[in-house]
């Protein structure tokens, strides 16, 4: 029986777009405050400025993710400005696929940066807030989303680079899962196939590497995505969906 989320606060990266953009507004709407995260400050605007048209409450930050001491400050004014933080969503990142041979050495750093090193710098100082919800709460829990891939549970040719990324997040999902269980902060992963997104913009070809590969099918919308973040945080405390993998039906 999902639960309502009013009270609660919630950050979500990645929100200038697709999955993290879908998320903010599901989570807004169930009733939680969201801080929303990513670079195009014009995009969080815009996104705030819907959510609250809906009746919800929304706080744009632009940050760039990469950076260690910028993550730490989301963290920081979301608490300051929010007064707690209850739920993290992980969706930022980039995916940059082809042949290996014809990617650069920065190709592979841009994904190491934002979707590894961006999702622990955010993730390490948002623990200690996430454990003080889970203990005092109303609800007496708190929730941490990774959005990892299909590309974190199986890897292909032509994809090592975000494969290695994404493996690496599914690996510290289960990790931090593990260790905080007792303290009722669930650590969730999510990884979907195919989502009709900017995603597959970051880099010429990746579109046409994937259609190679699966066909021509009808993709997953990024509110499937959301609605499986939903899903998770509303459960109550005696349940946590450690993971879900989403594909489009037809991605075989
Ligand atoms: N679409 C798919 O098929 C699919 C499948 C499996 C997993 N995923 C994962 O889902 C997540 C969301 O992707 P999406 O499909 O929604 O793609 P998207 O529409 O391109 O969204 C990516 C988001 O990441 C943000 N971002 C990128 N670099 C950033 C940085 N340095 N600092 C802060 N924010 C940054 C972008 O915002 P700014 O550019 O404004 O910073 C944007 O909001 C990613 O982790 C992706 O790997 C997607």
């Amino acid at each position: 029986m999902a639960e309502n989320l009013t009270g609660t606060v919630a950050i979500v990266t990645g929100a200038s777009s697709g999955i993290g953009q879908s998320t903010a507004r599901t989570l807004a709407a169930a009733g939680a405050t969201v801080a929303i995260v990513a670079r195009r400050a014009d995009r969080l605007e815009e996104l705030a400025a819907a959510i609250r048209a809906e009746g919800g409450a929304a706080l744009p930050i632009a940050a760039d993710l990469t950076h260690a001491a910028q993550a730490a400050g989301v963290v920081e004014r979301t608490v300051a400005e929010l007064g707690r933080l209850d739920t993290l969503v992980n969706a930022a990142g980039v995916m940059l696929n082809g042949p290996t041979e014809e990617l650069t050495l920065n190709d592979w750093d841009r994904m190491v940066d934002i979707n590894l090193r961006g999702l622990l710098y955010i993730t390490k100082p948002a623990i200690p807030h996430l454990l003080a919800a889970a203990e005092t709460s109303p609800r007496k829990v708190a929730d941490l989303v990774n959005i990892s891939s299909v590309a974190g549970r199986f890897a292909a040719a032509t994809t090592a680079g975000y494969n290695a990324t994404k493996f690496g997040v599914t690996a510290f999902t289960e990790s931090l899962r593990q260790e905080f269980a007792k303290q009722h902060l669930r650590v969730s992963v999510v990884e979907p196939g195919r989502v009709d997104t900017e995603l597959f913009d970051h880099r010429e070809g990746s579109a046409e590497g994937f259609t190679a590969m699966f066909g021509p099918i009808e993709y997953l919308k990024p509110t499937d995505i959301a609605d499986a973040v939903a899903y998770i945080v509303t459960n109550p405390r005696h349940v946590a969906i450690n993971e879900i993998v989403i594909r489009p039906s037809e991605q075989g």
